[in-house]
């Protein structure tokens, strides 16, 4: 069997070192809010190029958070993408917003920027491009777009931890942005987690409200909030993991780059890494011929593989609105994508076999019809 993802291969390499912060939080006896949740958040906000971090429950809260500090509810418009994870779109709905989904660019599957201009109206307020797969949205043009509309942009960040757009790290551009520590992520926690980070105190603030309560004073809140901490054990965990962030990622180029090597010349797609940008291959998307037949192949010899999406969210019976939008890049990317096993310890012996599977499943193609 080789995994799509393998969070306990990628844990067991600094057991050690997890296991002695696990102990240190269960010893110090502060399991909310305490000295790791702080300093993890200082010390990813500095990894970012930032200024202040926000610890959350998991990327979908800090997306709904971001949002909410921004003052966004009810009535108004969020221009995001289709072609993400669900929660992007679930946490805009969460606040009472809208969300206008635009089409892609098919060479990256990110944001395409004119599109989102087109999509500005009197009532959006906010763009929210998503950085997917491992490698930055076309960050420039938007921000454009943003600026001529004295629009905020939100980053969604939950694929991309670590990814360079024009020599700078994804999370330090927006507003605000959003990642997500969900375990499989390339920074992932042995459980739920989450972060905003912003450079604007006032807005950091804002977030820290609404994560607790509104709490400013224990006990006593001072505006909206609810319940989306990060706990100390995960904290205590992601710093040890952060350090290791860099490396993994060089791991994840290398394989990527087999890959890349082995599928020159098979008819097999390979994810393009679009200009000012590089790629940290949160997961590893191709486009065969007969998709569905090759997944089903290679995940009969046990090669795990799967569909970053399968239905665009705007086709989801809960988000299909009554007047249809057509999408047509994403409509298409959901129909010819594949997703290829893309971990830091997955080996190059599997990256062949997976590869070598691919190509004898290709050459057994069925003709086209005529
Ligand atoms: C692009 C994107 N946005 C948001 C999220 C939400 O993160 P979480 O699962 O931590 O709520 C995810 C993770 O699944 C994601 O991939």
């Amino acid at each position: 069997m080789i995994a799509l993802a393998d969070p306990r291969a990628e844990n067991l390499l600094i057991q050690d070192e997890i296991e002695a912060a696990c102990r240190r939080v269960i010893e110090g006896g502060r399991y909310i809010l305490g000295p790791e949740v702080e300093a993890f958040e200082a010390e990813f906000a500095s990894y970012l190029g930032t200024k202040h971090g926000i610890g959350v429950g998991n990327g979908t809260d800090a997306i709904e958070v971001a949002l909410r500090a921004l003052g966004i509810g009810p009535g108004d418009e969020v221009i995001t993408v289709s072609h993400t994870a669900v929660a992007t779109a679930t946490a805009i709905r969460r606040t009472g917003a809208s969300p206008v989904f635009v089409d892609i660019d098919p060479q990256t599957y990110t944001m395409d920027p004119d599109a989102a201009a087109a999509a500005v109206t009197a009532r959006t307020k906010a763009l929210l491009p998503v950085h997917l797969y491992g490698q930055a949205a076309d960050l420039a043009p938007l921000l454009e777009t943003a600026e001529a509309h004295g629009l905020p942009l939100v980053e969604d960040c939950a694929q991309a931890h670590g990814a360079h757009y024009d020599g700078r790290r994804v999370g330090s551009f927006g507003a605000l942005s959003c990642f997500s520590f969900y375990p499989t992520k390339n920074l992932g926690a042995i459980g739920d987690g989450g972060l905003v980070a912003t450079a604007d105190p006032e807005l950091a603030e804002r977030c820290r409200l609404l994560r607790e309560y509104g709490w400013k004073e224990r006990y006593v809140s001072s505006s909206d909030g609810w319940n989306s901490r990060l706990d100390e054990m995960q904290a205590a965990i992601l710093r040890v993991k952060l350090p290791h962030l860099d490396s993994r990622i060089l791991k994840r180029r290398e394989l990527a780059s087999h890959y890349l090597d082995r599928l020159v010349d098979t008819g097999v797609e390979t994810p393009t890494t679009g200009p000012d940008r590089d790629h940290v291959y949160h997961l590893f998307v191709v486009q065969p011929p007969e998709r569905d037949r090759v997944m089903e192949e290679l995940q009969k010899a046990g090669v795990g593989c799967g569909i970053h999406y399968p239905v665009p969210i705007h086709l989801q019976p809960a988000f299909a609105g009554r007047s249809p939008v057509r999408l047509p890049e994403t409509e298409q990317a959901a129909k010819d994508i594949l997703t290829l096993p893309m971990h830091p310890v997955l080996g190059t012996d599997e990256i062949i076999q997976t590869c070598d599977l691919l190509g004898s499943v290709l050459s057994n193609r069925t003709p086209p019809v005529a």
